[in-house]
């Protein structure tokens, strides 16, 4: 690969990973609105789970390390509650047993992008 293919790939990473930085991937959100995802979260005010806004700030967004993208990945999926009692007053997030970690790690990038 000569300097100028190199120089033309990180162009294009760049400006890729620029448009999902502003406000994650378009797609993730429709499969999110699919999901039931909307049905407790907003994206800038409490429902019964805390605003992706919020959780963004928390995990220090887009920023986040991978461990901490997994773990969250893991939560959907799972489910649970602890971390946000103060906020839910303790209402747990249900179990997603149907997504993949795959789907659920987009789901986190997409919320961390808020
Ligand atoms: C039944 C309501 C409900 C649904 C449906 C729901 N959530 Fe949640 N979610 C919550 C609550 C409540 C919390 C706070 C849990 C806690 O206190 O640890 C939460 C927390 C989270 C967090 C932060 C977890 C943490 O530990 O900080 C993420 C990320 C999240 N939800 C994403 C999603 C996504 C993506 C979906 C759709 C697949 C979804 N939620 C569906 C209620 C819900």
């Amino acid at each position: 690969m000569n300097a100028k293919y190199v120089l033309a790939a990180g162009v294009v990473l760049l400006s890729l990973s620029d448009i999902s930085h502003a406000a994650g991937d378009p797609k993730v959100k429709s499969v999110m609105a699919r999901s039931d995802c909307f049905t407790c979260h907003s994206i800038d005010h409490q429902v019964v789970g805390p605003a992706y806004k919020d959780v963004a700030k928390r995990y220090h967004g887009t920023a986040a390390p991978a461990a901490t993208v997994i773990v969250l990945a893991q939560k959907i999926i799972k489910g649970g509650n602890g971390n946000w009692n103060k906020e839910t007053g303790g209402s747990p997030m249900t179990p997603h047993p149907a997504l993949t970690q795959a789907q659920a790690t987009e789901m986190v990038k997409w919320v961390l992008a808020q």
